[in-house]
């Protein structure tokens, strides 16, 4: 098989990751911070080096500030649920998942207010639109750092000066970008940041994180067992345990800690220009053929390798399905869970073959797929 859906999941994942989440499950498979012996403690001690990869990783001074999660809708959801009040507004954008808009619509219930900026058809958003939506009692931006659809990347430094300029707090949904962009929560000024710990950081499925860049104090969304103040009836009011209620996902963390290694090993500029090298490739093949309609930013420096395409005349799952049965290649056809952003590049009625280059796809993989897209287009 030719895996070319790394924007869902990122296959296959580094040797070290396996052998680490087998080592968690069959060395010190026990319940991490739980228990006073050796392999609990092993277990807490893998939690915490893995908070500090994340931090280094993404510039954040407090490891325990790094909050566990099981994915990254799991960490918007306690950001924003974790945030916002009846009487607050919130500012998002067309380009968002269903993850941030989900919540974002579930809170018109209890009076929160949103505003859903529109994006262009290459999928950016206009920073002069993104300003003015603020109001009085804006007290949120969320924004993705790179589009799920077209792999458009979002000018993140510019939208961290004008939250600081209005005193707007900023949350970041970096789960394209983590582990193939650079990312300075500080530089950016970004406040909270989601990720998943499945695609770019090459960890297991099971795993996020929700980074704390402010002394700002989180409502939680769940409360239960930390292992500390076991006398109390009350959640811990510190981090993390305020928001890690309930056992860890310790096999998935420790998966996730050898692939944070990993991208740290072979640094993100090594990762994002091979990407990068690969996506010059396929778009260049694609423009060839004209009956092939590729989505996104016209200039690859404005992307990264998520490729959103359709064949004229044919549905987005047909091709998929050729693809797979056929040709043998991974793809995601349909809305990918961002039906606005569809609408925004006009693809809301007939979806589109989402191609999603990885960290361990060869040019032999691109070549393929164009030779797939050529030979289904005839
Ligand atoms: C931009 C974006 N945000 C959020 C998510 C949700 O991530 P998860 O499935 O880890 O919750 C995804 C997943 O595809 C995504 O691409």
């Amino acid at each position: 098989m030719i895996y070319l859906d790394n924007a869902a999941t990122t296959f296959p994942k580094p040797k070290s990751v396996y052998k680490s989440v087998m080592e968690a499950m069959t060395k010190y498979g026990a319940n991490p911070g739980r228990g006073s012996h050796a392999m609990a403690i092993k277990g807490a001690t893998i939690i915490y080096e893995t908070r500090e990869l994340l931090a280094q990783l993404f510039n954040l001074d407090d490891p325990m500030k790094v909050i566990f999660t099981f994915n990254a809708t799991d960490g918007l959801n306690m950001a924003i649920k974790g945030l916002l009040n009846p009487g607050d507004h919130v500012v998002t954008t067309e380009m968002e998942h269903n993850s941030v808009l989900r919540p974002i619509i579930e809170l018109e219930k209890i009076g929160v207010e949103n505003t859903i900026v529109k994006c262009t058809s290459e999928g950016k958003v206009d920073l002069n639109l993104l300003e003015s939506a603020i109001k009085n009692n804006t007290k949120l931006i969320v924004t993705t750092h790179v589009s799920n659809l077209t792999g458009t990347i979002f000018p993140v430094e510019e939208i961290g000066k004008i939250c600081r300029r209005h005193e707007v707090l900023y949350l970041l949904d970096a789960s394209q970008s983590a582990g193939v962009l650079d990312i300075d929560l500080k530089k950016f000024n970004v406040d909270f940041m989601a990720i998943p710990g499945h695609k770019g950081l090459l960890g297991p499925q099971g795993t996020g994180a929700l980074l704390i860049n402010n002394d700002i104090e989180l409502k939680q969304i769940k409360e239960g067992g930390t292992g500390s103040l076991s006398s109390s009836l009350e959640q811990p009011n510190f981090y993390p345990d305020k928001l890690e209620a309930g056992t860890h996902n310790l096999p998935g963390i420790a998966g996730l800690n050898a692939g944070v290694k990993y991208i740290l090993n072979r640094g993100i500029e090594s990762i994002y220009s091979h990407e990068k090298n690969l996506l010059d490739i396929f778009i260049k093949e694609l423009k060839k053929n004209d009956k092939i309609k590729i989505y996104g930013p016209e200039s690859i420096e404005d992307r990264i390798g998520v490729v959103p395409v359709n064949i004229e005349g044919m549905d987005s799952s047909e091709v998929a399905t050729l693809l797979d049965t056929k040709y043998k290649i991974a793809v995601r056809p349909g809305l990918h869970c961002a039906p606005l952003a569809h609408k925004a590049i006009g693809t809301d009625k007939i979806g589109a073959v989402r191609f999603g280059l990885g960290p361990f796809n060869k040019k032999s993989d691109i070549m393929a797929a164009v030779k797939a897209l050529n030979e289904i287009s005839l």
